[in-house]
Parts: C-alpha cells; sequence; structure tokens
C-alpha cells in the first residue's frame, strides 16, 4: 500500500487517479480547494474513510500549502508519493476565444502570473513543503504533470504563452528538484498525461481520463532514481524536453 498525496483531486484527471489509486488499495490525501463542495470526493470518502483523507488546499496560496502540510502530518509520518495535478489552462473565468489564452498583442499580465503560479510555483512550493514527508517513505516520487505543449523541442506553432511557459517552467523545476534530491533517494519526473477529456481537455480530446491515468500509474510505479529528471509520457515513452 502506497501513502500518495494528489492537488486538484475534486475533478478531472485528479479525481480519476483518487478512484485508481483506492480501487488498487492504496491510501490516498486528496487535495482540493473547496473539498466540502466535492460530491465525488466526499462519496469515495464515505465509501472508504480509513484510505481517504480530504484535504483543503490552494496550490497558489503559501499559507494554504502550511495547512495542507500539517493536516498531513497530523495523520501520516510518511508519504511515499506526491502528484502534482492541480493546474489551469488560463486564469479567465471562462476561456477565452474557445480555448486559448490571449495570443501575442493581447497578452495579460495578471493571466501570464497567475497561470505561472498554479502551475509552475505551486509544484515546486508543494515539493518542499512535503519533501520531509517524502524522505521518510519507501522508494519516494515526486511526479509533475505537465504537457506537450511545454516541450520547448515540440512546440513548433506560436500561442497558448502562458499555459505553455508555466509547462516549461515546471519541466525546469523537475530537473533542479531531480538534482537536489538526488542524494536523499527522491524520484522527480514530469509526465504528460496525453489530451485528455476533462474540462481542461474537452470534449474532442482522444484520451479518457480512465486511460491516462492506468498509463501514468504504470509508469510511476516503474520508475526509479535511474529516471529521476526525466520526462514521460503516459503511454510509457520518454517525451523530448
Ligand atoms: N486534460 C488535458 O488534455 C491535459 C493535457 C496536458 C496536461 N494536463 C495537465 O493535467 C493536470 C490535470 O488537468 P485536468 O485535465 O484534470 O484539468 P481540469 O479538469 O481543469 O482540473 C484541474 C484541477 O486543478 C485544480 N486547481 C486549479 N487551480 C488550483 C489551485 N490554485 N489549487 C488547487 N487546485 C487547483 C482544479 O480545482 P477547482 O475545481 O477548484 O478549479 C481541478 O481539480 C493539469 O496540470 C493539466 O495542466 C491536462
Amino acid at each position: 500500500m502506497k501513502r500518495v498525496l494528489i492537488t486538484g483531486a475534486n475533478r478531472g484527471i485528479g479525481l480519476e487517479f483518487v478512484g485508481q489509486l483506492l480501487a488498487r488499495g492504496d491510501r490516498v490525501f486528496a487535495c482540493a480547494r473547496r473539498p466540502e463542495q466535492a460530491a465525488e470526493l466526499q462519496q469515495f470518502a464515505a465509501a472508504q474513510p480509513e484510505r481517504l483523507a480530504l484535504i483543503a488546499l490552494d496550490v497558489a496560496d503559501p499559507a494554504s500549502i502550511d495547512q495542507a502540510h500539517r493536516a498531513v502530518s497530523a495523520q501520516t509520518d510518511a508519504l511515499d508519493v506526491l502528484i502534482n495535478n492541480a493546474g489551469v489552462f488560463n486564469s479567465f473565468p471562462s476561456s477565452f476565444e474557445g480555448h486559448g489564452d490571449p495570443p501575442f498583442g493581447r497578452l495579460d499580465a495578471h493571466n501570464l502570473t497567475e497561470v505561472y503560479r498554479v502551475n509552475a510555483a505551486g509544484p515546486v512550493l508543494m515539493a518542499q513543503r512535503f519533501v520531509d514527508l517524502l524522505r521518510k517513505g519507501s522508494a519516494p516520487k515526486i511526479v509533475n504533470l505537465t504537457s506537450y505543449l511545454g516541450s520547448l523541442s515540440l512546440k513548433h506553432h506560436g500561442g497558448y504563452y502562458a499555459y505553455s511557459a508555466s509547462k516549461a517552467a515546471l519541466n525546469m523545476f523537475t530537473r533542479l528538484l531531480a538534482a537536489d534530491l538526488a542524494g536523499q533517494g527522491v524520484t522527480v519526473i514530469s509526465i504528460s498525461p496525453g489530451w485528455v477529456q476533462t474540462g481542461m481537455g474537452g470534449p474532442r480530446a482522444p484520451t479518457s481520463p480512465q486511460e491516462s491515468v492506468a498509463g501514468m500509474l504504470r509508469v510511476i510505479d516503474r520508475v526509479g532514481p535511474k529516471e529521476s529528471g526525466q520526462c514521460w509520457q503516459y503511454i510509457g515513452e520518454q517525451m523530448p524536453w
């Protein structure tokens, strides 16, 4: 049984992680901004109260990260996996012109910094705060959810400035954390879930959350210190930076 903390667990890929981890017998710390409003998580928790803890967490708020750390530390002395899943495509209440963020010429200062705060700063601050519990875990891992849009070598088209740059920054944090935690036995990877049918991915996405998460769990189970600092895809192949 692994002890797994996952951020953004109330819907989309995060919620699917919770379901699959519970189904295979793991203990899950499911973090969400408003767990009291997360109906599916509440149902899971009612069915398996001893293996699922619901934790309030806004990854863009350092005080909330501290509070979540206190709540998790009160329930466990170690974590085996931290999945930095929470993410935003843009910071607007509804998507900009369908599904993008503002193009060059209309870039928005607030959006550029807010998306970075959630997608890049949030995960590295989570890693820093929870590394004490991870160090006491068994074969501990930090898993950062990236995107092909964050790959410098795959990005041949323009657009999606805020999101793409935030995921490229997240990939750099994966490299830095992997180097700094190498001596402490903590494996750190980026992983791309594919284009997935969620609120973010939209209904035309070719991959179901079930397929994406099953593939990512196969990769997460398999990687160790030799793979630390690498970028993977849910299909089990590496992704170029
Ligand atoms: N879907 C895709 O095609 C795709 C492709 C590549 C990468 N990804 C990445 O995969 C991850 C999950 O995406 P998804 O498709 O499941 O997206 P989603 O359906 O939009 O869900 C995003 C999750 O992140 C949470 N979140 C947003 N801001 C947060 C914050 N400040 N603090 C804590 N939680 C926050 C949301 O919570 P609320 O309900 O409170 O907003 C929600 O639970 C993201 O990192 C995304 O960038 C997705």
